[in-house]
Parts: C-alpha cells; structure tokens; sequence
C-alpha cells in the first residue's frame, strides 16, 4: 500500500534532495549543522543499490556546491548488505572517494541486531582506508555495546550513540528505559573521556541534561561534543542549545522511501498516532 507523502512529512523534509535544500538552509543559518538521510533500507537488488549509491554521490557533490553545512548518513542494507557483503564493501567505497574528495563525511547508521557485526566489520575496514571522512552508531540497548564502544574508542572513532530503534529480544538488547538510559550514560561517559568528538543522539532531556553536567564537571567545552536529534522533534530544544553554544546536528531523511523510518518514528510514541489521525482527519 503506498501511503500518501502528507503523513510522513512531519518526520521528512522532502521527497527529492531539492524539497529538502530550504529547510536545510534554515537549519544551517540558525547555527545547526544537518545529516542527510536519503531514506531507503533493506535493498535486495544490485540494481537499487547501484541507485543508491549514485544518487548519494551527486547528494555530496551538491552539498559542496551549495555549500551546505552538512554530511551524510547511509544504511548499509541500502548499499547492498543483505546482498553480498564485497558488494557492499565496493559500494560503501566508492562513496568515501567522493566524501574524500568533497571532504566531507559519512556516517554509517546502525541497523537491526542481525547486522551490527557485518556493519561494524565494514565500518572497521572503512576506517583504517578512510579515517576522520567515516563514523559509526552504537546502540546503548544492546548488551554486546559494552564491548564494541571500549573497541571503538580505543581506535579512536567518530562515534554517534544513540538507545536503539528496533525492536530486540531480551537476549540481545535492554528492555526497560530505566536500564537503557543507564547504558547510555555509561557510554557516553566513556566517549567523552577517550574520543575526540562524540555525537550524543537523542531528544531525552534527562539525558541530554546529564551529558551536560557531566562534561562541564570533567572540563571538557562544549566545543568537544555534539547533540543530535532528529528533523521534526524537539527543533526548539535544538535552537535553544545552538544558542547556549553547544554543537546541534540535526538528522534530516528526505525521499521517497520513507515507510520504514515513518513507522519506526511513530511506533516510539503513541501520541504520533494521534498526531497522524489529526493530520488525516483536518484534511
Ligand atoms: P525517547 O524515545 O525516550 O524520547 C525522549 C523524548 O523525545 C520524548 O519524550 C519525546 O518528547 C521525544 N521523542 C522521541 N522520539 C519521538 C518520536 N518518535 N516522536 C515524537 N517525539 C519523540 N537508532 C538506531 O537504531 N540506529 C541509528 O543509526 C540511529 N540514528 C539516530 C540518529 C539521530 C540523530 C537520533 C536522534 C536518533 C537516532 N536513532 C537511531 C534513533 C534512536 O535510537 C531512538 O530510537 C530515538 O532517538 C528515540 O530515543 P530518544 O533517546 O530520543 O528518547
């Protein structure tokens, strides 16, 4: 079923690379950088990843050519993960020579549980070629995060941690929110005491209010360590902290395929299916 374009765009900020630019530029001239997401996951024809690909290099190029504050965020199972992991590989390649070449940046997301080794092998192998151009995500439910964030920092890496989109088994990830936010304090302490820049992804003020204290109380400026939130929540909480002089990135997805990243914006919070129904319903 093809759902129309209207519900979605709280969440995305256009369909084409085009829609989006004006609403990346009133980001960037309030003092907020972005990430571009050209949504799409879980591929399973070369075809759509070759697409893919290609489709995200002209994004880089034209994020140079427009001057735009920002870089982008890629799903591997977009490039071809589920694919043939070489595959993948040449593929997540080809776009770091143009992030290179533009000197810019890619950030690869982090997926359902069944592929974080596969991602972070790749990340790795991605990270000893292209360096400060590529960055990872770690997810503070899952309970292996514990290892592959001591892993991570002691490489040094350009980490993005966030709680966790996808629905995990208890055997795999943290159930309850009180044991989640714990996890995440606990990395992001350990970011921010042993890398360079950490990006700290979320729109809880608990914990956003945390990573504050925490960083002033062991001296590290604002200058060392970005929020991100996501396009559509909590853009006041963004300015007010651009404001204050903290780094603010904010994730904006933008293209057609949004379903997946629609559904799991709104299955996060029951108010967002009031949210669509209002939508549906003014119309
Ligand atoms: P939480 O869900 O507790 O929300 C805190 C508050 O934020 C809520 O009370 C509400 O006000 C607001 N809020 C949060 N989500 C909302 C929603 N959907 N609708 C309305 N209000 C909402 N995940 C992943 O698995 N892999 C990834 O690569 C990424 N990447 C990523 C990048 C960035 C920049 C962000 C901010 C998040 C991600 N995530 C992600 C998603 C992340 O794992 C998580 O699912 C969401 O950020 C929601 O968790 P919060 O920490 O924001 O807290």
């Amino acid at each position: 079923m093809k759902l129309p374009y209207f519900l979605a765009k709280r969440f995305v900020a256009g369909e084409t690379f085009e829609a989006a630019v004006p609403k990346i530029m009133e980001l960037n001239n309030k003092g907020i950088k972005t990430t571009l997401d050209l949504l799409g996951e879980q591929v399973t024809e070369r075809k759509s990843a070759d697409q893919a690909l290609q489709d995200y290099r002209i994004v880089l190029k034209k994020i140079e050519e427009q001057r735009l504050r920002s870089n982008i965020s890629v799903k591997l199972s977009m490039m071809g993960l589920n694919i043939n992991k070489d595959y993948c590989r040449d593929n997540l390649f080809a776009l770091l020579d143009t992030a290179r070449e533009t000197d810019n940046f890619v950030r690869i997301d982090m997926e359902g549980s069944v592929l974080t080794q596969p991602i972070l092998d790749l990340f790795k192998e991605a990270y000893k070629i292209y360096g400060r151009h590529v960055g990872i995500v770690i997810q503070a439910y899952l309970h292996r995060s514990k290892d592959d964030i001591a892993r991570l920092a002691e490489m040094g890496a350009d980490v993005r941690l966030c709680k966790g989109a996808y629905h995990e088994p208890e055997r795999v990830a943290l159930q309850h929110m009180p044991a989640i936010r714990d996890a995440f304090k606990e990395y992001a302490a350990i970011l921010l005491q042993k890398t360079t820049f950490p990006r700290i992804a979320t729109h809880d003020e608990e914990l956003v209010e945390w990573v504050k204290n925490y960083a002033a109380a062991n001296k590290i400026g604002k200058a060392r360590y970005e929020f991100q939130m996501l396009y559509g929540l909590r853009q006041n909480t963004c300015e007010d902290l651009a404001a204050q002089g903290y780094n603010v990135r904010i994730y904006v997805p933008f293209g057609t395929r949004w379903l997946p990243y629609f559904t799991r914006r709104i299955k996060e919070r029951k108010e967002n299916v009031w949210f669509i129904l209002s939508t549906m319903l003014k119309r």
